[in-house]
């Protein structure tokens, strides 16, 4: 979110504005990917992933929505930057990082008993 904060550093709110709907097209795309591998995957703690993704869209479709007296939108538009920054990579190295152990086991795993019989004749 480094561009972002530069855009709005720079005082280009315009720039700020676009990327900040970039980045949350971006999100929107990456989590619904992740959504269906941890679903193709058969991952357990699919929903409380999901409802991860739901709150980040959530708290960013509020911090957007910001307007408050004796707050710049500049301000807004930094702060948001960097509590973006600080929830991907919480959500990096905890939520995803369980994720991606758990499909790696999985492509690594020998078929179940159910896959190898719906595989044969
Ligand atoms: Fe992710
Ligand atoms: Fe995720």
């Amino acid at each position: 979110m480094a561009t972002l904060r530069e855009a709005a550093s720079l005082g280009d709110l315009g720039l700020a504005e676009g990327v900040l709907t970039y980045l949350e097209r971006c999100a929107a795309e990456h989590f619904a990917s992740e959504e269906r591998a941890m679903w193709e995957a058969g991952f357990p703690h699919l929903d409380a992933h999901w409802s991860l993704h739901l709150a980040f869209a959530t708290e960013l479709a509020r911090r957007k929505a910001e307007r408050g007296p004796g707050r710049s939108r500049t301000t807004l538009l930094l702060e948001l930057g960097r509590w973006m920054d600080r929830w991907l990579e919480e959500h990096l190295l905890g939520a995803d990082a369980e994720m991606a152990r758990f499909i790696r086991g999985q492509a690594g795993a020998p078929p179940t008993i159910a896959a190898r019989r719906s595989d044969g004749p």
